[in-house]
């Protein structure tokens, strides 16, 4: 009996599900593993959002809400982007979800054609793809090297636009690269969309809060107003606000394309759960200082990484100017052998031997289209994180090197 729709079958079971599978396995067996695979905060959400939450459960704000967002985290969304990143926008152009994930897939579903192309910045978030496949649109994937900062530039977009082209898709700042974008950068992208006027643009914010060295946020359509009209600008409280596990994300873009997604939204769930889009909205609306202090934490946190990565021999991390992620460069090691004997041929090997031999879950680059490296999490306490660099550091060290 074959159960599963010929449309699924594109889609690869993830790494980053693979690894934190191993991780638990290897845990329940015993081992003593360190898991830098989780992309969430460790962190607890504020207690001030807890108690919103609370408050309107009491409240009874516990039926369906309007399948867009109620209108009070609508407004909050309203209100965020104009005093955070000046964009206006009307409550009837933005739609809350479960989560930016669904932001995305209704995105997708509501505009994609079989075959129409959706362009990605290479390493990418591994939901890009999958959700393009899954509606039977193509991924194309831009390869953006740690030489450039892993960015795109205007020439490889220029040189990428066909006819088929629906959506380019960027992440500011990304995961996994931790990648950031000056304004001229965006404007130079915003220069080649605008001679594309049949090219929308998603723009994922997600990790806007945690950026670096001083570095001010600057959403893409903030730095390029005449795109605006075909700009989605995606964001939620999952990262900022330490509330992965509330799932609320949204998005802002044009009435029509709102008002389709809201369609694709009212077929998969008639909407966000109440309860949650009150702490949303809290989020949003009441004060700010922890997700300054978040950021300050995963800063201190990537400072600490760069500079053990730097004296390990073989492996290489620019720093990473936001998001909390590093993706280090292991190019060096493959090819390498173990102890035991094992030739390390790619990142998925480099990374399932840091696993067995230091106990530190990574995910390999390939499950973000760029290889050869892996990503660790820095959602972990900082001596934590010391302890796992001192494990990679001792079995990097163990590796038989090619001359
Ligand atoms: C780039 C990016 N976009 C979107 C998401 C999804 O976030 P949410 O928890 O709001 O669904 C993630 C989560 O890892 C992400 O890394």
């Amino acid at each position: 009996m074959k159960f599963a729709a010929s449309r699924l079958e594109p889609v690869k079971p993830s790494a980053s599900a693979w690894v934190s599978q191993a991780a638990k396995e290897a845990k329940a067996r015993g081992a003593d593993v360190i898991d830098l695979g989780l992309g969430e905060p460790d962190f607890d959400t504020p207690a001030h959002i807890v108690e919103a939450a609370h408050q309107a459960a009491l409240r009874g704000e516990t039926r369906y809400p309007p399948t867009n967002g109620t209108l009070e985290m609508r407004q909050a969304v309203v209100d965020k982007l104009q005093r955070e990143n000046n964009l206006i926008y009307a409550v009837d152009e933005v739609i809350v979800s479960n989560g930016a994930k669904q932001v995305l897939f209704n995105a997708m579903m509501a505009t994609l054609e079989q075959n129409d192309e959706v362009l990605m910045c290479a390493p990418y978030f591994g939901q890009y793809k999958d959700i393009v496949l899954i509606l039977g649109g193509q991924p194309v994937a831009l390869e953006c090297p740690a030489k450039n900062g892993f960015r795109l530039t205007s020439d490889q977009l220029e040189a990428a636009v066909t006819d088929k082209t629906r959506w380019i898709m960027l992440n500011l700042p990304s995961n996994p690269a931790g990648a950031v974008y000056s304004d001229d950068d965006l404007q130079a992208l915003g220069a080649v969309l605008e001679k594309h006027p049949h090219v929308l643009i998603l723009s994922d914010e997600i990790y806007e809060h945690i950026l670096f060295d001083g570095r001010n946020f600057q959403s893409f359509a903030a730095a390029n107003p005449s795109l605006k009209d075909r700009t989605l600008t995606v964001n939620g409280v999952s990262k900022a606000y330490a509330m992965t596990g509330w799932r609320i994300g949204y998005g802002a873009g044009p009435k029509p394309l709102i008002a389709a997604m809201t369609k694709v939204q009212s077929q998969i769930c008639s909407g966000a759960c109440s309860v949650a889009q009150a702490a949303a909205a809290a989020a949003l609306n009441g004060p700010q200082d922890a997700v300054r202090a978040f950021c300050k934490a995963f800063e201190k946190r990537r400072d600490l990484v760069v500079d053990r990565i730097a004296g390990i021999d073989g492996l290489t991390l620019d720093p990473p100017g936001g998001a909390f992620y590093g993706l280090i460069g292991c190019a060096d090691l493959i090819g390498a052998t173990t102890e035991g004997g094992e030739t390390l041929h790619d990142d998925a090997a480099v990374t399932a031997y840091i696993l067995k031999d230091a106990g530190v879950a990574a995910v390999p680059g390939s499950a973000y289209q760029l290889s050869p490296f892996f990503r660790i999490s820095t959602a972990a306490a900082i001596d934590v994180l010391g302890q796992a660099m001192d494990r990679i550091a001792v079995s990097v060290a163990k590796l038989k090197r090619k001359a």
